[in-house]
């Protein structure tokens, strides 16, 4: 379920104050959600609107695919996104949100949601993959912070702008389930998602999860066995001759949120509710490892770290940096 995790990006933006424009300039090119800017958080592909942007080339390429597995064992592993100059072998993941609770904690990716008093509610955290993927296969090696109604930790790989999305969802009211669901061009049909009883408390151990994307199929696996699949050929819809199934270019992210006090009475009922919030509670979802194979290749990258940026011998073109050679971006002007 996305609207949530956009509802607090777009809290994130706000809270950085630039100020709004309908087009951008040379100096913030870059256009998201209504704001302008030079840096990651509105140039990144997928976020950034190339049709407001100053020009048509001033969002970012996308990073394109890496088979490779990340393990979380360096601090440049995940970084907050304003931090990010287009190295997506430097840094795997880009934590989204502010204030950053992302971070690396004894060789796992850690996604901390606190309580916010002002809104009432959770504020979590978001890591998306600085690489892209069209069709490949995603195994996570997740620990979810199913320990409480309300709390959801997801495994998604979804393109913000077309709302194509792959799911993997964690309610907190029940520990041994896991929700799968997809959605094609934002439509909002939630009799798509299926739970499955993974037999065990999914907070208390890791398992893996995997997402395997193809141009025909979308198949989940938990701990390696296949617990559904969607056949493309399925999805056609009759009334419009269309394949209501995910086919964009899009990020693999992780997230925690508050679905229990969301405001939402559907999503509260779905999640459990009230989110338990008290003196020092805060809840956690964490990530072990992400194995990523892109469509066509079989060999995996392994080592992500800073320092060996890996360099794909097959497959896709080796990413690139996204930064214009030697453009230094003037400072803010507010
Ligand atoms: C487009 O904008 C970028 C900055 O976002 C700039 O570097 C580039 O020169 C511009 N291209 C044209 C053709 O104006
Ligand atoms: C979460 O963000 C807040 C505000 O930036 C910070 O004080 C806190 O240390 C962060 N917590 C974690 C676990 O990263």
């Amino acid at each position: 379920m996305k609207f949530n995790s956009l509802l607090l990006a777009a809290t994130a933006l706000a809270a950085s104050a630039v100020q709004a424009q309908s087009t951008c300039n040379e100096w913030s090119p870059c256009f998201r959600e209504g704001y302008c800017d030079s840096d990651a958080m509105f140039c990144l592909w997928g976020l950034c609107d190339e049709a407001k942007s100053f020009n048509s080339t001033s969002c970012w390429k996308p990073e394109g695919c890496a088979s490779q597995l990340v393990t979380f064992d360096s601090s440049a592993d995940v970084i907050p996104i304003r931090t990010y100059s287009g190295n997506p072998n430097v840094n795997p993941y880009l934590s989204i949100f502010e204030p950053d609770n992302a971070s690396i904690v004894d060789g796992a990716l850690k996604l901390q949601m606190n309580y916010q008093a002002a809104q009432n509610k959770g504020f979590g955290a978001t890591a998306d993959a600085s690489h892209t993927i069209q069709y490949g296969r995603v195994t996570a090696r997740v620990k979810t912070a199913s320990v409480a109604p309300g709390v959801v930790s997801s495994f998604i790989i979804r393109n913000d702008q077309t709302g194509d999305e792959i799911d993997f969802e964690w309610v907190g009211k029940d520990p041994s389930q896991v929700q799968t669901n997809y959605y094609f061009n934002d439509i909002l049909d939630y009799t798509k998602m299926v739970a499955y009883n993974v037999g065990a408390d999914t907070s208390k151990d890791y398992h893996d999860y995997t997402i395997d994307w193809s141009e025909n199929s979308i198949q989940w696996l938990v701990d390696g066995k296949v617990i559904r699949v969607v056949n493309k050929a399925d999805t056609l819809d009759a009334a419009t001759g269309k394949y209501l199934f995910p086919t964009s270019e899009a990020r693999v992210a992780f997230s925690i949120w508050d679905g229990g006090n969301s405001g939402a009475q559907g999503t509260a009922e779905w999640a459990g509710y009230p989110t338990p919030w008290g003196n020092g509670v805060s809840y956690q979802m964490f990530v072990d490892s992400v194995d990523v194979k892109c469509s066509g290749d079989q060999g995996t990258q392994t080592s992500t770290d800073a320092g060996e940026p890996s360099n794909p011998t097959s497959g896709p073109e080796p990413p690139v940096s996204n930064l214009p050679g030697g453009q230094k971006c003037r400072p803010r002007p507010y």
